[in-house]
């Protein structure tokens, strides 16, 4: 197998689990290093990082911040800059979801509270990664925004809201750097069933189906695959684009109104 990331260095948010954990398994396979970020020190996770580096002979580095801890993330940076490895690609992947409130119901600090995360903290990331991949005058950068950005989804006004500014936000950034060799990108996945949608409304995640080309819900490593290719040089004319990965989502076939509670 060519194996698409040979030589290079990642670091992805949110590594421990979901979309974030099936990005560190296909990057390692594919030769990258990578610095595989969460939140909190866990064992569990660095006996799983062990396992991928022993599998795909890859390394892996767990770094830990809490991405709305401002101080942690920029020691955190400090760590991986001390490893003397210029960073090539970033993976602003970790994030939470909403509550699932109508707008007319939503109170102002959880909105905040949801960019805090979804927003803030990436932006303050990237800020600083940036820098390391601007000496280099090369780099990728991946953002894991989501179709809600595109075409709203059940009642969640913030996470559609913040998805759509860090669309935006990417696109921006991408004409900003784009001069420095550095390209930044988006992958909108559909529906993937991770922890983050376990507690939403079956039926509402149902209702969805008809609307889906190929009539599923998309897998972590389908996820992966997309944000692999912008990572890699095969994707080296692509910037600054939302690459939907939903399976053909189809918006208006979709019934997405929920009721109070989604
Ligand atoms: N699943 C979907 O259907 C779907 C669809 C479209 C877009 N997305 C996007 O895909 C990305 C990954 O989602 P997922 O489904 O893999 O979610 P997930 O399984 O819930 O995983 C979320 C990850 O983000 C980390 N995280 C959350 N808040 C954090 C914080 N304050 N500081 C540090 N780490 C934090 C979590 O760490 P902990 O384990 O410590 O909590 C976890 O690693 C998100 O940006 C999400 O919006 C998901």
């Amino acid at each position: 197998m060519e194996k698409l990331l040979e030589n290079k260095c990642a670091v992805i948010t949110g590594a421990n689990r979901g979309i974030g954990r099936a990005i560190t398994e296909v990057f390692a396979q594919h030769g990258a290093s990578v610095f595989a970020c969460a939140r909190k020190k866990n064992p569990a996770f660095e006996e799983d990082m062990n396992v991928l580096e022993e599998k795909y002979g890859s390394s892996i580095h767990p770094v830990y911040f809490e991405l709305c801890d401002s101080e942690g993330m920029k020691e955190a940076v400090k760590e991986i800059r001390s490893k003397k490895k210029p960073v090539d690609i970033l993976v602003n992947n970790a994030g939470i979801l909403s509550g699932y409130q109508r707008f007319s119901m939503m109170p102002l600090q959880d909105v905040r509270k949801l960019f805090d995360v979804d927003f803030f903290a990436q932006m303050e990331l990237t800020q600083l990664i940036l820098r390391l991949m601007q000496r280099n005058k090369k780099g990728s950068i991946v953002y894991i925004s989501s179709i809600a950005s595109l075409d709203g989804f059940f009642s969640s006004y913030d996470y559609v809201a913040c998805k759509a500014a860090v669309n935006a936000a990417m696109k921006q950034q991408a004409r900003e750097v784009g001069q420095s060799g550095i390209r930044v990108n988006a992958v909108a996945p559909g529906i993937v069933q991770t922890d983050m949608i376990k507690d939403s409304d079956k039926d509402n995640l149902n209702s969805i189906l008809p609307a889906i080309m190929l009539q599923r819900f998309g897998t972590v490593q389908e996820i992966a695959n997309a944000v692999l290719f912008l990572a890699s040089d095969l994707a080296s004319y692509v910037t600054g684009q939302v690459l939907r990965v939903d399976g053909g989502t189809n918006p208006p076939r979709a019934n997405w109104q929920g009721g109070e509670n989604g």
